[in-house]
């Protein structure tokens, strides 16, 4: 016997001693430890005898329900039952997102407000608005959109989202993404911005190129919001969004 063959054996061998699956070894070369006299011919039913293995049962998240939601509905669906975080306390409903299955831009904020958490849809109130605007600006009615946010459930007094639940929301935008595979996000604002790329980098450093998020073309700019409340920023918000529109033209 070789010397990996030795040592894989005694490693399977420790394994079973641990708990772990019974292996089938060849019955021409006894186990390591194993009883003299005892046979180790598989019973019928079993593998023919060499080494064996249980093959992985899938990737470690085929059993996680939002992977399995297939469609932006179920994905709603998971989000309307959702208590993962401190925010479906004070919710009046969860606001999942809303636009077409095919639209090619998805618009990502960063949590509901008043407005949106009162009808359960995004960007309704007056952020909404100027966001609906902005979007005209660039010829993209905003029914070709879809317009969604980092978190679901409207943090209390419209706070920021705190770390614990972006990361208990966010596979919720991701499947949404996934899905939808848009030709570009738009990021509005720091959270949206920060979340997708994964960094910590402030607004302003973000802004005026153009990022990946998973390959997709991610643009941000100013959340509308901002906008409402320093109108200086209107100008570099037109160039950002002019960026996206560059993106979806060729
Ligand atoms: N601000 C957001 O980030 N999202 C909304 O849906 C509304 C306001
Ligand atoms: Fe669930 Fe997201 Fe709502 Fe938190 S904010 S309860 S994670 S849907």
């Amino acid at each position: 016997m070789t010397d990996g063959r030795a040592l894989a054996l005694a490693y399977l061998e420790q394994q079973r001693l641990l708990g772990g699956d019974a292996v089938i070894l060849p019955a021409s070369e006894p186990t390591p430890g194993a009883r003299p006299g005892k046979t180790e011919t598989p019973p019928s039913g079993l593998p023919p005898s060499g080494v064996s293995f249980d093959p992985p049962s899938g990737d470690l998240f085929a059993a996680d329900p939002v992977q399995q939601a297939h469609t932006l509905a179920a994905v709603a669906a998971l989000v309307a039952e959702c208590t993962k975080c401190k925010l479906c306390e004070n919710r009046n409903h969860t606001v999942p997102g809303e636009g077409p299955g095919n639209a090619r831009l998805v618009v990502v904020g960063e949590g509901p407000g008043r407005t949106e958490d009162e009808t359960g849809r995004p960007f309704v109130g007056k952020a909404g608005e100027l966001l609906t605007k902005i979007l005209g600006a660039i010829d993209f009615p905003r029914e070709q959109v879809f317009i969604c946010n980092v978190v679901k459930c409207r943090p209390p007094e419209n706070r920021l989202p705190q770390y614990d639940e972006i990361a208990a929301c966010v596979p919720y935008l991701f499947r949404q993404i996934e899905l939808l595979k848009p030709a570009v996000i738009l990021a509005m604002g720091g959270t949206a911005a920060q979340t997708l790329l994964n960094t910590k980098q402030a607004l302003g450093a973000l802004r005026n190129q153009v990022h990946r998020f998973r390959g997709i073309p991610l643009v941000v700019t100013y959340h509308p919001a901002a906008l409402l409340r320093n109108p200086n920023w209107k100008r570099p918000t037109w160039d950002d969004v002019r960026i996206a529109r560059r993106i979806l033209d060729s």
